[in-house]
């Protein structure tokens, strides 16, 4: 039995969101809530074939090989009705590297890259560093919620956008895209011509009664121009050991993304990374049932919190991730302010909205992956800051 409740002590693990505050924020001595790991530890079972695969003691190359292919594919099936095939596979270290492998495989220096911000960080960067060109179609925020403005982004696509990066479900707004929000984006994609890079690393972490859709899974002509990203990491919090997979049907797209590989010498994962991966899909579903229920727990805690003891403050109550976005534009603040405010006065590690790129300043993202205790203690902290 997993105890989510437990304080483990996490630092001096080099740990980036325990001991990365000092270069993030200036300072060690705040309570982190940015970051998007959990503080909790991964099934038993997964502990227990790394130990055991320690205690072999040789670490030699390793082979990914069709046990591992086989716990994906069940878990694909199993959790969200997907039936990939194992040619479909591909490895990689992780999301964001296959990203920048997706921009470089599908499109030419200073081709145009969709996102739709605010938006996880790296989209923008990846985009950036292999010297493309971010084309933006904002998110509208209306009624609390976050929504697409097809228009925009139909006109983006037609301004000869050659990839779109999707994120879904799309952090930092938690939205959990429609079947009908998916199949819309997926038929101007092809109407457009324009390739689909779907970062669904937050998959499995979906709130009811919302569902997860692979874009891919909804027509089989959907995999002619999408390629998919997913991982253990986020779902298991295994993003230590980097590996997640790629999922892409097309063979001159595989192709394509293989012959990147080779010019990075990619050619495995790590050791560790490969027996996490397969043993979490394989063995952890009841660990994540559980973990989404404490996380659900820990996020209506938070927004009661928020809403008695701040009542400024708009949480936008996340459909998938244990990231909640809070809306602070209603206490005035500058975002120099509110990170005084967080930071200096409160105490408190969180991600600030400007960093997501349009739409996001005057927000600020909170981590819910952890102990009741932090959200208790996170709740202190925001009202000593806004106070
Ligand atoms: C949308 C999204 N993609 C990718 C990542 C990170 O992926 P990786 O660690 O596999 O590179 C994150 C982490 O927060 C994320 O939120």
């Amino acid at each position: 039995m997993n105890n989510f409740d437990a304080n483990i002590d996490r630092k001096n693990t080099s740990s980036v969101k325990w001991d990365g505050m000092k270069a993030a924020f200036g300072k060690n001595e705040l309570l982190p809530m940015w970051v998007a790991d959990m503080d909790f530890r991964p099934p038993q079972e997964v502990i227990d074939a790394m130990k055991k695969r320690v205690e072999h003691g040789v670490f030699g190359y390793t082979i990914i090989g069709d046990k591992t292919a086989k716990a994906i594919i069940n878990w694909t099936k199993k959790r969200h009705q997907w039936e990939i095939k194992p040619s479909w596979l591909m490895y990689s270290h992780g999301v964001v590297p296959s990203l920048g492998m997706a921009i470089r495989a599908f499109t030419e220096v200073g081709d145009k890259v969709l996102l739709q911000s605010p938006v996880y960080t790296p989209f923008f960067n990846m985009i950036e560093s292999n010297m493309r060109e971010v084309i933006n179609s904002p998110l509208i925020f209306k009624n609390g919620r976050y929504e697409i403005d097809f228009a925009d982004f139909e006109e983006k696509l037609k301004s000869g956008v050659k990839l779109f990066l999707l994120c879904s479900p799309h952090n930092p707004s938690g939205r959990v895209w429609s079947k009908e929000e998916l199949v819309k984006m997926a038929e101007l994609c092809r109407e457009y011509g324009v390739t689909i890079a779907s970062d669904e690393i937050h998959a499995d972490i979906v709130a009811a009664p919302h569902r997860h859709i692979p874009i891919s899974s909804l027509d089989p002509s959907y995999s002619n121009f999408i390629v998919t990203f997913m991982a253990p990491s986020k779902t298991f919090n295994l993003a230590g050991l980097q590996s997640s997979f790629i999922v892409v049907q097309n063979p001159d797209m595989k192709k394509k993304l293989e012959e990147i590989q080779k010019k990075e010498g990619f050619h495995t994962l790590n050791t560790f990374g490969i027996m996490a991966m397969e043993a979490a899909y394989e063995y952890g579903e009841k660990w994540l049932d559980d973990a989404l229920a404490y996380i659900k727990e820990n996020i209506d805690f938070l927004k009661k919190g928020i809403e008695k003891e701040l009542p400024e403050l708009e949480v936008i109550e996340p459909e998938g991730t244990y990231l909640v976005w809070v809306d602070c534009r209603k206490t005035g603040l500058s975002e120099k302010e509110l990170r005084e405010r967080l930071i200096e006065k409160g105490g408190l590690a969180v991600n600030f909205g400007n960093s997501y790129g349009q739409g996001g300043d005057g927000f600020i993202r909170i981590n819910t992956a952890c102990p009741r205790s932090i959200i208790e203690e996170g709740i202190k902290r925001l009202k000593l800051a806004f106070s």
